[in-house]
């Protein structure tokens, strides 16, 4: 069907037929759906009747091709029109092969991976029915408490620009032509991931400056990928709910950047304008959605009540409609349904393909590519003829897929007791929890430590179960819950070498973990293959090489932490600072615990000779960094450069360090690499007061060097002509 036909389609549709596609409700609405029974009540509450569902547009969170054949084949029947249904759903790290969290996936900085990742998840997702993901979420986040952090790859905007358009590759490839490519929709539009207090769905309030700066770039990266779909946000920004926020929407979002997809609500989010204060009842809130330009209504009805009554009266443009209902077809004819309505689903291809060997060979190296090691005190790796206790809640569990995982199992998953189980013999292996996640017994401690005694060396593992992240899911106590740090303490008092590992979906205050283990690893949510991966590592069959992407706080206190933050006037360490009236706290230090780009290898690696091509480079000009690293340990390894940069003197104020760019490099024991990089003026830019985007002449340092803190640095002049 080309444009004409589409149009034409339009033109045959009524009014309600119209509405009816800018509808979303989840599977058990659907006539077909294996779980249909329990939906009258539902319905009554939203005061839609068989014939609304009928001209439904999209579902929500359906899966599984015999579902979504079974469902698209009823529906085909009864929509007067036969317009095929749209099958949504969040496929955010894997459908049924669950990879590590995406701030997990971030702290890989492997960009080819995480495009990997996504294109598994999106096959796996279309052999079961879906067309549209979800994902990504770029959520730029400085906020631990927040627990949604893990959804996005952590507190840069290069890097999360870099990573959003990896996962639109992955994810979409070539729609059009690929049936097992899914669309996909990036969320949450816009700066979801600032809430103040960092609660979740809680104001977001922020500078236009800080917005397009900071927060802006990794959405628009996601489009200028091709994404087809925007999610809004379920925050106010700037005193106006995302979801009904037209300057942002149509203002931003499709006159500034063009953006002429799909746009779609967060879940309820138009009915949320009534609490939010902006709208007095459910046709107000259409009407704003509606103006905003939102053309999808996730499971609220505002939309199919009142949309036809607000054209009728006037106060709403049938155009309007007109357009929303046009992108949506347009979205379908992209992912070939008026052809071939089933697309992907096949029951065959499910079977052989989800968590295929394959899929899961992916899984485990991604997930021993995203585990940070933080402290190794030369515990770790392990000696295989070792007797090894492995205690804590995490020791044998299977949560460690993460928030959004739905599609995963735990029969799936690979548990740190069975991953250790590849390389230790039954005997050597002593398993023990010694405590639930958030509570323990005594006689749960006396059997780990009993156990304990016996080994040579201890792994505790330890985290936050599930729940304790994700949407909704955020604390204000960003360290691991008590009864675990009791069991560590426990545990090290018996004086034998003892490493953490961490499974947790946010940056967490670390310091009593670290005080007391020799060794610390943080392993994330790392996914179905988790245990095999850390096996891996511990072992040292892989060696660590991941690097933080998120700041590590030193204590709740310093949250908003962030790396690319701003000087002061006062800053702390300056030569001539005072010794009271200086930006800093008191009782803790500035620093956290761990820095952003942060992270230990089993090898060393030295940085020599920085170099820059020139002092001073023109703005058509692009100056060449080159630096010597050096694999100065016994291990061969993967170890991540990292080039910053900060402007000396800018119109407003710039970061202290800022990434531009990074390099993997694999080095044997012994092996030296001289590391390239071009940094060019388009790097250079930032918004100025004016919002102008444009560098200016002046002053700039380069610094090199394996995380944010630990660089090397030399000085270059930009000059206008
Ligand atoms: C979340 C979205 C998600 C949607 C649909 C919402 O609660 O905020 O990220 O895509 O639900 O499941």
């Amino acid at each position: 069907m080309g444009e004409h036909q589409l149009k034409n389609l339009l033109d045959q549709m009524t009014v309600e037929e119209k509405v009816g596609q800018l509808v979303q409700l989840a599977t058990p609405f659907f006539k077909g759906a294996s779980d249909r029974g329990e939906i009258t009540g539902p319905m009554v509450h939203m005061n839609i009747d068989e014939d609304d569902i009928k001209r439904t547009g999209s579902v929500l969170g359906a899966s599984g091709a015999k579902e979504t054949i079974n469902i698209q084949k009823v529906h085909m029947e009864e929509n007067r029109l036969g317009i095929p249904l749209l099958f949504m759903s969040d496929i955010v790290h894997g459908f049924k092969t669950i990879f590590p969290v995406p701030l997990a996936i971030g702290c890989s900085w492997d960009l080819d991976l995480a495009e990997k990742s996504a294109s598994i998840a999106a096959k796996e997702a279309a052999v079961a029915g879906v067309h549209v993901t979800f994902a990504p979420m770029v959520d730029l986040s400085r906020e631990p408490r927040w627990g949604r952090v893990m959804e996005g790859t952590g507190e840069d905007t290069f890097l999360n620009s870099r990573f959003a358009r990896s996962f639109v590759r992955g994810f979409q490839g070539d729609l059009e032509n690929d049936p097992h490519k899914v669309a996909s929709c990036v969320k949450h539009f816009a700066a979801y991931g600032a809430p103040e207090g960092g609660r979740d769905y809680n104001t977001v309030d922020m500078s236009e400056w800080q917005l397009r700066e900071n927060y802006l770039p990794a959405y628009k990266a996601a489009l200028d990928e091709g994404a087809q779909m925007v999610m809004t946000a379920f925050n106010i920004l700037n005193g106006m709910p995302s979801t009904g926020n037209e300057p942002l929407m149509r203002g931003l979002l499709r006159d500034e950047w063009n953006f002429d997809g799909v746009l779609i609500s967060d879940w309820g989010a138009v009915k949320e304008l009534i609490p939010h204060g902006v709208a007095e009842n459910e046709k107000q809130a259409a009407e704003k959605a509606m103006k905003a330009g939102v053309d999808v209504e996730m499971m609220t009805s505002c939309y199919v009540n009142h949309v036809e009554e607000l054209i009728e009266e006037g106060t709403l443009e049938e155009n309007i409609l007109d357009e929303a209902v046009l992108r949506i077809l347009q979205l379908k004819q992209k992912l070939g349904l008026f052809d071939n309505p089933y697309r992907g689903a096949s029951e065959k291809e499910e079977e052989d393909y989800i968590l295929s060997p394959e899929n899961r060979k992916a899984s485990r190296e991604l997930a021993s590519k995203s585990m940070v090691l933080l402290k190794n005190e030369g515990t770790l790796p392990l000696q295989k003829d070792q007797k090894v206790a492995l205690i804590g809640p995490f020791a044998d569990n299977t949560d460690i897929l993460g928030p959004w995982s739905w599609g995963g199992s735990a029969e799936d998953t690979v548990t740190v007791a069975s991953g250790f189980s590849q390389y230790l013999n039954e005997d050597q292996l002593l398993t023990s929890a010694g405590c639930g996640i958030e509570t323990g017994t005594n006689e749960q401690l006396e059997v780990a430590l009993e156990k304990a005694a016996q080994a040579e060396a201890i792994v505790v593992a330890l985290g936050e179960h599930s729940d304790m992240s994700g949407e909704a899911g955020c604390r204000a106590d960003i360290r691991i819950p008590e009864v675990q740090l009791e069991l560590l303490k426990k545990i090290r008092s018996l004086g034998k070498p003892v490493t953490a590992v961490l499974f947790n979906g946010r940056p967490l205050d670390l310091r009593e973990v670290t005080e007391n283990a020799d060794a610390v690893i943080e392993a994330w949510y790392p996914g179905t293959e988790g245990g095999n991966a850390l096996a891996d590592i511990l072992f040292g069959e892989v060696n660590p090489s991941a690097k933080l992407t998120m700041s590590m706080p030193y204590s709740v206190g310093q949250v908003p932490i962030y790396y690319n933050r701003y000087n002061t006037g006062r800053p702390e360490g300056a030569p001539d600072a005072q010794e009271r009236y200086v930006s800093q706290y008191l009782d803790i230090p500035n620093e956290p615990l761990y820095p952003f780009g942060f992270g230990l290898s089993y090898s060393r690696f030295e940085y020599e000779e920085l170099t820059l091509s020139s002092e001073r480079i023109r703005q058509d000009e692009s100056l060449s960094v080159s630096v010597k690293v050096t694999n100065t340990g016994d291990y061969a390894g993967e170890e991540i450069v990292q080039l910053y940069v900060r402007d000396l003197v800018g119109e407003v104020v710039r970061p202290l360090k800022e990434l531009k760019d990074f390099e993997k490099v694999y080095l044997h024991p012994g092996e030296e690499k001289v590391v390239h990089f071009t940094l060019t003026e388009e790097q250079l830019r930032y918004y100025h007061a004016n919002m102008e985007h444009k560098s200016d002449a002046g002053e700039f340092e380069v610094f090199v060097g394996p995380n944010s803190r630990d660089t090397k640095s030399e000085r270059f002049r930009l000059d206008r002509k």
